[in-house]
């Protein structure tokens, strides 16, 4: 026998023999072994190129294009068997791997809102049945809009009242809602009633004192208020709110603009009313101010004052959070610990 004879019953040997693996391979993973035994990187079929090297010049190109059809042969043969076998596995699968619809499923995280935002949202549909509508303001407020127009002169005592962050000479992360009282006035015409809400900011912290928190303005400008329409209004929002169980009262207080002014306490939630350490012994805790408007806001900003009155009133919303579920520390709305917000979801925990 020549020598490429040789090569080529070799050659032909492998072939035969590859198939019959091929054929016989009990599963898939089985199947790729073949490949990798006979034309893989090292295979036997792969290896027998190396032969060529001492066949004759003229031999040379015909053994290598037969390599190649067995090659592709045993390729086209995987491939058929390869479909077969995958699908009798998966049908195997099917079988032994019977679906239990009744096992309880993998639970997933839900997300929720913040307190702060259903604590808001929940304000502000109250409000909305007694026809006041949303306004906003920006956070970071000119000293006329947060102090100024607010009837809070310079170097004024009162401005103590708020410690303030200033961001420069002008400029201030508003301190309270109440400007957005002014941008009103100088931008709607009356009768007026309307909320603004948002995050105010203070350079104050301690267990009912955030640096950051927010709060909710109303505004009611008529041609006849009074105050009582306005402890009528706040009696019936505080209600609504908390429900009928915690009892409100106004203390005589003082705002620049406001006058005359009140504080609105509402009973403690966690002592109701005997004292304890979140209403420092009171019995109460204090949720915001309120007044008439003082005639000098309205002259800042054109409002006829022979005309129109007003009340308004700011409330904290973290302090309505606080007595709503007797939360405790003030502290826990900003750190954001799930275990805390975890549960005010409504239908599952986080
Ligand atoms: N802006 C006041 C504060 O943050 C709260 C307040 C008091 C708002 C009286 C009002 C008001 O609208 O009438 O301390």
């Amino acid at each position: 026998m020549s020598q490429i004879q040789v090569a080529q019953s070799k050659l032909e040997t492998l072939k035969k023999e590859a198939l019959e693996k091929i054929q016989a391979a009990p599963s898939s993973q089985a199947l790729y072994q073949v490949k990798v035994e006979y034309w893989g990187k090292s295979g036997h079929v792969t290896e027998i190129m190396k032969e060529m090297a001492a066949l004759p010049k003229e031999d040379k190109p015909g053994f290598g294009k037969l390599v190649n059809e067995v090659k592709q042969a045993l390729e086209e043969a995987y491939v058929k068997a390869e479909d077969g076998l995958k699908v009798k596995e998966i049908e195997a699968r099917m079988q032994s791997e019977e679906l239990d619809l009744t096992l309880p499923g993998v639970p997933r995280a839900v997300g929720s809102e913040h307190p702060v935002s259903s604590v808001t949202n929940e304000i502000v549909a109250i409000l909305g049945r007694l026809g006041y509508s949303l306004r906003q303001g920006p956070l970071i407020e000119s000293d006329f809009y947060n102090f100024e127009a607010l009837n809070i002169p310079k170097n004024h005592p009162a401005r103590d009242m708020q410690d303030t962050f200033f961001v420069d000479q002008t400029h201030v992360l508003r301190t309270h809602t109440s400007p957005i009282q002014v941008h009103v006035y100088q931008s709607e015409k009356p009768p007026l009633r309307l909320i603004g809400t948002g995050a105010v900011f203070r350079c104050d912290s301690d267990i009912s004192h955030l640096p950051h928190f927010h709060q909710i303005e109303g505004i009611c400008v008529d041609e006849k208020v009074s105050m009582a329409d306005l402890k009528g209004t706040i009696s019936f929002f505080v209600k609504e709110f908390f429900g009928a169980s915690l009892a409100v009262r106004f203390r005589p207080s003082f705002f620049p603009f406001t006058e005359p002014s009140a504080e609105v306490d509402c009973q403690c939630p966690i002592c109701k009313g005997n004292g304890c350490s979140l209403c420092k012994q009171s019995g109460w805790i204090e949720i915001g101010g309120c007044g008439l408007v003082n005639p000098k806001v309205f002259e800042q900003s054109n409002i006829d004052t022979s005309k129109w009155q007003g009340f308004a009133f700011g409330f904290g919303i973290e302090r309505m959070a606080i007595i709503k579920y007797g939360i405790t520390d003030i502290r826990l709305f900003p750190e954001n610990d799930l275990r805390f917000l975890g549960q005010f979801v409504t239908g599952g925990a986080l």
